[in-house]
């Protein structure tokens, strides 16, 4: 297990990397109100971002996996291209989340499997296939799911720094939750009955595991160190303590809010393209 740090090189590759998204620098850092809250909620939030810092990350690796077997498949150039932004927009994502940590005090210690950092293929599958299951979990369910989700967060933000960061990230996410729809439209007529049951079960087990991770977050689910573990991992706060206004979103909009987008942003758009994992088994955790 490694530690999770992020830094920069500087020189060239920073001004570089500037000059293609000034958002960054542009944001009103240095203006978090911190007198206003208390030791024990800055140090709930630094746990909030931490994890979000590192989701970020993860998902920049995902959409890198998944971006290299759009290449083994041969798909459309302009759907390449697309893609090919995905990791940049993340990897901005990762410095609004770093920057934000540095005005907090910074992270506290995550440790993560480097060798674990995104889904694998199948290995006996062909180039395709490989690929559409990657566009599946990353994009049809993981990214998609997030977009509703992270819209809500951004419209509960108060503070100016947390509300810009959030509309950024809102900003980019929006193409990041709809290009696996547009790549199962070009090779959905590739796969045979078989093949679109393959896809519908690993449509149902990413699935159940994004509905068995919410659970989890679910207090009246979870022993008082699971709380402090995995409790704020999306900005989950659990009422008024403040955090909500350094975080996220408080739990009871939360769990509505997810389920929700599951179902208009994941569940529907696959049962559009035939791929609806309910056809799989049924999704007991979702309602
Ligand atoms: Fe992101
Ligand atoms: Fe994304």
């Amino acid at each position: 297990m490694e530690v999770f740090e992020v830094g920069l090189i500087g020189g060239p590759a920073e001004r570089w990397y500037r000059k293609a998204r000034p958002e960054v620098e542009a944001m009103p850092w240095g203006t978090l109100p911190m007198a206003d809250f208390a030791p024990d909620v800055v140090a709930r939030a630094r746990r909030v971002w931490t994890m979000a810092a590192f989701q970020e990350y993860r998902t920049g690796a995902a959409c890198t996996r998944a971006l290299q077997h759009l290449f083994a498949c041969g798909a459309p150039v302009d759907l390449i291209a697309l893609c090919s932004r995905f990791p940049l927009d993340e990897v901005v994502h990762v410095e609004l989340a770093a920057r934000l940590l540095q005005e907090l005090g910074g992270a506290v210690e995550l440790r993560f499997d480097p060798e674990r950092l995104g889904p694998e293929p199948s290995p006996d599958r062909d180039p395709l296939m490989r690929a559409a299951e990657l566009m599946m979990r990353v994009f049809c369910v993981g990214e998609a799911v997030s977009i509703p989700i992270l819209r809500a967060s951004w419209q509960h933000a108060e503070l100016p720094l947390i509300r810009d960061v959030l509309a950024r990230i809102v900003k980019d996410e929006a193409v990041h939750g709809e290009v696996g729809a547009w790549f199962f439209g070009w090779c959905i007529d590739a796969f045979d009955g078989d093949e679109r049951a393959h896809l519908r079960a690993v449509a149902h087990d990413e699935v159940g595991k994004l509905v068995r991770s919410w659970e989890r977050f679910r207090p009246s689910a979870r022993p008082e160190r699971e709380v402090d573990l995995h409790g704020e991992a999306f900005g989950l706060t659990t009422g008024d303590s403040g955090a909500g206004r350094l975080g996220w979103m408080p739990e009871s909009i939360y769990f509505s809010t997810a389920h929700a987008a599951l179902e208009s942003a994941v569940l529907q758009p696959l049962a559009a393209l035939g791929l609806d994992p309910r056809e799989h088994a049924s999704i007991p955790e979702h309602p």
